[in-house]
């Protein structure tokens, strides 16, 4: 299973506060069956935004610590950009990650001030960049029949794991799974932060009862594969 959404990489946003807490998340992940997990830290102007050449060194310096704990794991370096009026200059100057040098980018929006998300996909895509839009259920003001028009103009759209397990409510897990089978989501991911339960497997579980393996392969693996191949 691969995991494009994490906050795994310790010191460098709210994900994890201590290398201990990291490696204990990176042993979740692997407990659920993950195989391969893109720390995505947040990039936030002013609150998180460390230059990429300090992430990327952070990064190294944690994949050899998996590696000296006998972790057999595949990590990739990304990040999880929220979007604001500055974001196209952070992008064109290359102060934030794309995933995995790919040209997939992983954005976010403010969950309640309602937020032209479209003028935002369309803008980041003139850029020459692909966004995937995280969490896309997490958006309040967002009406649902956009999401069509967002892939129209080349966005991918991710959800979060703990919404299809039904540990966001009924209501959530409801329309994530409804739209995943009328194929409007790309990837399902865990989000994962230190405190917070990785519940990948229980999710696939889920999934799998509700929609049967090709779609579920698709949304947990075949997607995020093509993407860490770019
Ligand atoms: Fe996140």
């Amino acid at each position: 299973m691969f995991d494009i959404h994490s906050h795994v990489l310790p010191f460098v946003d709210d994900g994890s506060s201590s290398l201990e807490s990291s490696l204990d998340l990176i042993k979740t992940e692997m407990a659920n069956g993950v195989t391969d997990i893109m720390l995505t830290p947040h990039f936030k102007r002013g609150i998180y935004d460390y230059g990429v050449d300090e992430l990327k060194e952070k990064f190294l310096a944690f994949k050899e610590e998996t590696r000296k704990a006998g972790l057999n794991v595949n990590l990739y370096l990304g990040q999880e950009v929220y979007c604001d009026r500055y974001v196209y200059d952070h992008i064109k100057e290359g102060k934030v990650l794309t995933l995995n040098g790919t040209r997939y980018i992983l954005i976010e929006f403010d969950y309640f001030t309602e937020t032209d998300i479209l003028d935002y996909v369309y803008n980041i895509v003139m850029l020459g960049y692909k966004p995937i839009i995280a969490h896309i259920e997490r958006y309040s003001y967002l009406d649902w029949n956009t999401i069509f028009d967002l892939k129209q103009m080349g966005a991918l759209i991710q959800v979060n794991a703990f919404s299809i397990t039904g540990d966001f409510g009924r209501q959530f897990q409801k329309k994530v799974i409804s739209a995943i089978k009328k194929g409007l989501i790309d990837f399902v991911a865990s989000d994962v932060h230190s405190g917070r339960d990785c519940v990948m497997q229980k999710a696939y579980k889920t999934l799998l009862k509700h929609a049967g393996r090709t779609l579920t392969d698709r949304v947990f693996k075949h997607n995020a594969e093509q993407l860490f191949k770019n």
